[in-house]
């Protein structure tokens, strides 16, 4: 039988702050597969995922298919925007959500995995993680700072990821980050420069597939999803419209679960998926091979 099996590797998943996203759904298949894995999360968020966590808020949805919990082996704080500690402005060193969690930068993670697990500890590297403070604006409106800050934390991050984390991964390990199709078509509404930001960071996948597959003999792939109404895409407004549209217009009527984001997360992961790397994979139903929107009834 032909079956993902992730027994005995480890996972780290970066951007998972509640239940609702694609990162917690891809965390949740890894682990199905088999995978231990940690998380990454963003210091402002940090406290009331614990508190979730804690209060046993998330354990409906922790449920894996065997009956038991899915548990995190480490939560690490993680800020994506910085590389270093160094990089973070005293603002955010001293801020209350900041201050007590030690090191949150990209270099900080690579340095606890290897305190933690020692010098080769990961197989499998999620970046499911964005942001762009001038999302609503449309991008004739974004200010420079706005457009750089989304590229920066939802683009660059990725090559900070794979810069830091490389070598860190053990033979055979993939990379795996989130995009959207607004990299390529025009969606209204997602704006701040988080179109351009998905173009970079699809670019990059092939890029960094390229230079981390020489270097450190591992595979980097990006999964183009279709809306999920996460946190994150609740913040853009409208979300709920986009998944029905969606609906109404893909070649498959249901709407997109995030589960199924997590299975091609595990297949991309695991040793099948070993042919694959520097390539964006479409999980959205169909919709992105459409050219017209369904309208009033197509006779099929
Ligand atoms: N929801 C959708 O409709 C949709 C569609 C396609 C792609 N995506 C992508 O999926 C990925 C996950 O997003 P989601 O929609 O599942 O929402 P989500 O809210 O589950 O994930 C986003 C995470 O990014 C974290 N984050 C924000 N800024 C950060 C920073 N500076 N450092 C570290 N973490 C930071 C947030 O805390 C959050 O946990 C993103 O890349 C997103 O663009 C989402």
């Amino acid at each position: 039988m032909l079956s993902i099996d992730l027994r005995g590797k480890r996972a780290l998943v970066a951007g998972v702050a509640d239940d609702s996203g694609y990162g917690f759904a891809i965390a949740k298949a890894l682990a199905t597969a088999g995978a231990t894995v940690c998380v990454g999360t963003w210091p402002p968020a940090l406290n009331i995922f614990l508190n979730l966590l804690e209060r046993g808020k998330l354990d409906e949805s922790r449920r894996l298919a065997n009956g038991s919990l899915l548990t995190f082996e480490k939560i690490y704080p993680l800020d994506a925007a910085y590389d270093t500690l160094a990089d973070a402005p005293d603002e955010i060193r001293g801020n209350k959500r900041y201050k007590e969690v030690g090191d949150f930068s990209v270099a900080g993670l690579a340095a606890r995995l290897m305190t933690d697990f020692g010098d080769r500890p990961l197989d499998v590297v999620v970046h499911s993680l964005a942001n762009g403070p001038e999302v609503k604006n449309a991008l004739l409106d974004t200010s420079r700072a706005g457009y750089l800050a989304a590229v920066s934390v939802s683009a660059y991050s990725l090559v900070a990821l794979v810069g830091r984390l490389g070598p860190l991964m053990r033979p055979g390990g993939s990379f795996l980050s989130l995009t959207y199709m607004a990299s390529e078509r025009v969606v209204p509404g997602y704006g701040g420069g988080m179109s351009s930001a998905k173009a970079a960071l699809e670019s990059d996948t092939r890029t960094l597939a390229y230079e981390a597959g020489r270097r450190y003999g591992v595979r980097v792939n990006t999964i183009s999803a279709g809306p999920l109404a996460s946190r994150a895409a609740s913040a853009i407004g409208k979300i709920e419209r986009m998944v029905e549209y969606y609906a109404a217009n893909a070649p498959l009527p249901e709407v997109l679960t995030s589960w199924e984001v997590g299975t091609t997360a595990a297949f991309l992961a695991s040793p099948l998926g070993s042919g694959i790397t520097g390539t964006t994979i479409y999980v959205d139903k169909g919709y992105h091979s459409m050219g017209m929107a369904v309208a009033g009834g197509d006779g099929l």
